[in-house]
């Protein structure tokens, strides 16, 4: 395919239950759309703990890993695909660092949290992980190809 109907990069961004309770859904999807990045994939959904081991494998055996798993699988979060150059690193630029109280105002977990245990948001850490990530929670028809343009709809 020509370059220009290729994919920019894709990561998996997931508000956490702490996140969707505290009304923070809009406010968090506001930041990443005004950054300039493109919603593909969404969903609400309360994952198993089956899905949410899956998820957090690479920290099967961590001593926080049981808390992570009944954490995430304690309510609703919403599942997110967003596209957009370097949207892995930045994204996680705009979440901040794991512990809340590390991360600077400005950032997502700087701006919200307190509690690295109720840390709001997930983004993925690398562009594998992304794909992990989002084959385990999204089908490839769950995902939307577009291009934004606001010209073609306000006139
Ligand atoms: S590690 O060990 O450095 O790889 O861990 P890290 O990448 O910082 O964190 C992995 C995920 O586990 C969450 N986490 C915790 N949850 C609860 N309690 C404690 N102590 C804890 N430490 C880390 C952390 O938020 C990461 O989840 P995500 O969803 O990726 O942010």
């Amino acid at each position: 395919a020509p370059a220009c109907l290729e994919r920019e990069e894709l990561s998996f961004i997931m508000i956490k239950p702490d996140g969707v309770q505290r009304g923070l859904i809009s406010d968090i999807i506001a930041r990443f759309e005004r950054k300039g990045y493109k919603l593909v994939g969404i969903k609400v959904l309360v994952p198993t703990q089956a899905l949410a081991a899956k998820h957090y494998a690479e920290h099967d055996g961590k001593p926080f890993f049981p808390k992570l798993v009944n954490f995430l699988s304690s309510g609703p979060v919403v599942a997110m695909v967003w596209e957009g150059k370097s949207v892995v690193k930045y994204g996680r630029t705009m979440i901040g660092a794991t512990n809340p109280l590390a991360s600077p105002p400005g950032t997502i977990r700087g701006d919200y949290g307190i509690d690295t245990g109720r840390n709001i948001i997930h983004g993925s850490d690398s562009v594998e992980s992304a794909q992990r990530e989002i084959a385990l929670w999204f089908k490839a028809e769950e995902l939307a190809d577009y291009t934004p343009s606001t010209a073609a709809w306000v006139y």
